[in-house]
């Protein structure tokens, strides 16, 4: 494995990431969760750096769940605290590399200081099309969906919609961030296979991977060797092999 991009004849244009193993990353290193914590938002620069670097357009990660609230106070203040902190140093970085920073999830239950903080990168960096930073920040899908149907009920019972002209595209474009392309690749660090409510309609396609490694130790190479496994897979939506007939 190596830092250098390897040759990719096509990149996903958006890989969602569940950021995952910091807590266990920290306690086979004798530090503290929030130390974990720490390490994995330097794993979050190392993936943007990889993403520019092969032409990855959107990464999302997923940084706390609507489930994270259940955590004790002190780590979920830490987390907040760290996320200000990665704001303030890195936010420069954004800049650099021209990305625009989004927030997918209920931004209304952060503390406000948190939500303000947020929302300035996320003014000052309106303006960037090519790159974005997705973070899935008390984040459920089934939030997500629920508040998706109250939209579309909404819209009937205004008399703008009728139930039986309800389409896929009506739940797509009220979900959080509807303009946004569905992942085509899903990555899990810390080798846990599930989904943690995790962009569950537009995943319905994604391709799956799930390293043991955990979310500190997931840098560049990592990111590679993903796409490149990316690449070797066969997606058929439904469908058979475009060279394989009926027989
Ligand atoms: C992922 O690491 C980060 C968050 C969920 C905020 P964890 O904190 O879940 O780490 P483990 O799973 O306990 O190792
Ligand atoms: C999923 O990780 C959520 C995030 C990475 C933010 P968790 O560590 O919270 O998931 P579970 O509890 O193992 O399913
Ligand atoms: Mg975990």
């Amino acid at each position: 494995m190596t830092l250098q991009p390897p040759s990719l004849k096509s990149v996903p244009q958006h890989v969602a990431l569940i950021m995952d193993g910091n807590g266990r990353w920290a306690e086979a290193k004798g530090k503290s969760r929030i130390e974990g914590h720490q390490e994995g938002a330097q794993s979050v620069r190392a993936i943007l750096r990889a993403a520019a670097a092969t032409g990855v357009e959107v990464i999302t990660v997923y940084a706390f769940s609507t489930e994270n609230w259940k955590r004790p106070p002190k780590e979920i203040e830490g987390l907040m605290k760290l996320l200000i902190e990665s704001l303030n140093t890195y936010e420069q970085e954004l800049h650099d590399s021209q990305i625009r920073l989004r927030i997918m999830g209920q931004l209304e239950r952060l503390p406000t200081p948190v939500r303000k903080r947020i929302e300035k990168t996320m003014r000052e960096t309106e303006h960037y099309a090519k790159h974005t930073l997705v973070i899935a920040l008390s984040y459920g899908a089934r939030a997500e969906i629920t508040h998706a149907t109250q939209q579309i009920a909404q819209a009937i019972s205004n008399g703008t919609l009728k139930p039986n002209e309800i389409t896929e595209d009506h739940i797509t474009n009220n979900l959080y961030l509807p303009d946004l392309p569905n992942p085509e690749l899903m990555i899990r660090t810390s080798g846990e296979v599930r989904l943690s409510n995790f962009m569950l309609w537009q995943l319905s396609y994604a391709e799956i991977i799930v390293t043991d490694t955990f979310w500190p130790e997931f840098r560049e190479p990592q990111f590679y060797e993903a796409l490149q496994q990316f690449e070797r897979r066969k997606r058929r939506f439904g469908a058979l092999d475009s060279n394989k007939g009926f027989s």
